[in-house]
């Protein structure tokens, strides 16, 4: 197969990754076969997953206002994917345009594509780093001159920690980036759970773990809620992704009960 001009050089194009099967579950273009494939088989299972991918986005953007609204001048996005449709830099820029927004990823497509239309935006850039690896990440954010640590910052971690399998510690990988965070910080985070609809979530674990292979862990209430831990959460706590302060009847995108994601923003 020929490489699409997106796609980067060393790219797997035989393997899905959660970045490009996202990407084809929110209907972008920076996918191959094999991603939407997967896609399209976890559709079948789980119909309504457009939805809940919708949903999340909006919760992002939600965040990114309400953090915009308290002051934050500064994201760093962990897991901020390929760029689609409302991306973090334009919801922060309509409020400031001053804003300045990090895009970190693992993936080569996200970073390569965020690259791509933030060319000549001195206010956002994007790197490839490891959450995993969370004083590398950190140290590699400062490195671009845009994050000032001595600062308050928003952190976004969403929909990436479910992406951590338990023995990846991803309670702990949040930990350490409170630590390293200034006090005035905020964290906002979404995760799949089981909470809900505990069937639908573990044919969509098993599909993750034998058909995608991209490892997706549904957790409970309480180990997502463990994520907050060191942080003061704020109202409505941790909710359904549309229960988040949802802004208009458009937010409502899953019904009260349906949710496959749970979500809440915590101070430091
Ligand atoms: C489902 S997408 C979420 C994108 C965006 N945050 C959103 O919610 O719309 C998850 C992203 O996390 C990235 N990711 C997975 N593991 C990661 C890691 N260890 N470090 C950094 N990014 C990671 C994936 O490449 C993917 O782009």
């Amino acid at each position: 197969m020929d490489r699409p001009a997106w796609a980067p050089e060393g790219v797997d194009a035989s393997r899905a990754s959660p970045a490009r099967m996202y990407d084809a579950l929110l209907g972008g273009s920076h996918n191959f076969e094999v991603d939407r494939s997967a896609a399209e088989a976890a559709k079948r299972l789980v119909p309504d997953l457009p939805r809940l991918a919708l949903s999340n986005r909006a919760f992002l953007r939600r965040a990114v206002r309400y953090l915009s609204d308290q002051g934050i001048r500064q994201f760093l996005d962990i897991g901020s994917g390929i760029p689609t449709a409302g991306n973090v830099h334009e919801a922060a820029h309509a409020i400031d345009p001053r804003i300045r927004v990090l895009y970190v990823d693992i993936d080569p497509v996200a970073v390569t594509h965020s690259r791509t239309i933030l060319d000549g935006n001195e206010h956002a850039d994007a790197i490839r780093a490891d959450l995993r690896k969370p004083d590398e990440l950190l140290a590699a954010a400062a490195d671009t001159g845009l994050i000032d640590f001595t600062r308050p910052v928003g952190l976004l971690l969403v929909a990436v920690l479910h992406l951590l399998q338990d023995e990846e510690q991803p309670a702990e990988k949040v930990a350490a980036l409170r630590e390293s965070v200034s006090p005035g910080s905020y964290a906002a985070i979404s995760h799949l759970t089981s909470a809900l609809r505990p069937d639908d979530a573990a044919r969509l674990g098993d599909h993750s773990a034998n058909r995608s292979r991209v490892g997706i862990r549904f957790r409970d209430r309480p180990a997502i809620e463990a994520m907050f831990t060191g942080w003061e959460l704020v109202e409505p706590g941790v909710v359904e992704l549309p229960q988040w302060r949802p802004e208009s009847e458009r937010d409502l995108h899953e019904s009260p009960g349906r949710s496959l994601g749970l979500a809440g923003v915590g101070y430091r």
